[in-house]
């Protein structure tokens, strides 16, 4: 084996790697969680047909759940080059769920280290399991495409500041609930917009995975945090805030509007560029759709990531503290606090997740 260390990306951290003696399990959904995670798991090379081949001329998306082209300068381009767009587009879509499991792989194998617990560390052991299996099931699928794009300016940073957090709780509020509230929205979505059999089935059986890793983040974050130090409370409460305003950027959550971020980064300029499409004839199509009052409108039953799934699970766990609140206040951010989709999405110990 030789490593290449041009593809590699080297961080420091200064995370405590903690032992525990006591051998001891003091929270049962913890440990129903980590039996479950251990029952369940699935070999992606057994549980999935790879013979399919992907028809590049079909989408992989359904067109009329595809989001872009609601806009007028994207309906007026000639069919070919929507068609190659959407292409790119899905294909850098599927990088970032490829390259974002990568760090949940070693978010994860991190928790493992630093957990003070002893069913933490067990728990935390099966959700590495299960990060190797998403890395290796988007790495497959990817593959078939013949294109893996870079991972996203946005996407990189937040993890990165994830991974070398320097409190474990951290870790679980970056990675658990602001990046996984993403994916599950996202994984959510894309299992009912994709026209793929293969994709469906990837989703389906990482989305059972992740349905407990969001599981995790609450049982066992709330605990810990309602035992901290009011000082270390606001210190996590600040670092949840950070992520989240740095996920909210990275999905146009802000003025500057989702276009201006998309086209601040290498990755989707390479879409474009495959494409044919200027980065400026792109940036005034989103400006003309603005001034039209043109909004792009996700299907009705799509599920919103900040608004059902991570402000909720940050609330639930005490991430979020009245001197926060202030904070999302100033940034315009809302604090949302309604628990319905999180708890309808998230494995409740006793049931499956619910396809619907
Ligand atoms: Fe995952
Ligand atoms: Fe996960």
């Amino acid at each position: 084996m030789s490593t290449n260390w041009e593809t590699a990306d080297v961080l420091k951290t200064p995370m405590e790697v903690c032992w525990q003696f006591d051998y001891e399990i003091d929270s049962q959904r913890l440990r129903n969680l980590y039996s479950k995670a251990k029952r369940q798991q699935w070999d992606a090379e057994q549980a999935l047909d790879w013979s399919l081949e992907i028809d590049p001329s079909r989408p992989l998306i359904d067109e009329s759940r595809f989001g872009m082209a609601q806009l007028p300068f994207f309906k007026a381009l000639p069919q070919r080059q929507q068609e190659t767009f959407r292409a790119h587009m899905t294909a850098y879509q599927l990088s970032q769920f490829l390259h974002g499991e990568q760090g949940a792989l070693m978010t994860a194998a991190a928790l493992t280290h630093a957990v003070p617990d002893y069913e933490g560390k067990l728990y935390a052991a099966t959700q590495t399991m299960d990060e190797a299996r998403h890395v290796e099931v988007y790495e497959k699928y990817v593959r078939k495409l013949a294109i893996v794009y870079p991972i996203g300016r946005f996407l990189k940073d937040l993890i990165d500041k994830t991974l070398t957090a320097d409190h474990w709780v951290k870790i679980a509020i970056g990675m658990n609930m602001v990046v996984e509230g993403l994916a599950l929205a996202s994984f959510h979505n894309m299992r009912r917009s994709t026209t793929c059999e293969l994709l469906r089935s990837i989703v389906e059986g990482v989305l059972r995975d992740e349905s407990r890793h969001v599981a995790f983040g609450s049982v066992y974050v709330g605990e810990a945090i309602a035992q901290m130090h009011a000082d270390d409370r606001e210190d996590i409460a600040e670092f949840a805030f950070e992520a989240v305003r740095a996920m909210m950027r990275g999905n146009g959550g802000e003025r500057r509007g989702r276009g201006a971020l998309l086209l601040a980064d290498p990755g989707f300029l390479e879409v474009l560029a495959k494409a044919e499409i200027e980065p400026e004839q792109m940036f005034r199509g989103f400006q003309e759709a603005r001034e039209q009052g043109i909004k792009v409108r996700p299907p009705s039953d799509q599920v919103h990531s900040f608004r059902d799934l991570m402000m909720p699970a940050l609330v639930r766990v005490g991430a979020v503290t009245e001197r926060s609140r202030a904070l999302y206040a100033e940034a315009n951010i809302p604090v949302w606090e309604d628990r319905t989709v999180l708890e309808s999405l998230e494995d409740q110990e006793t049931g499956e997740i619910e396809f619907d």
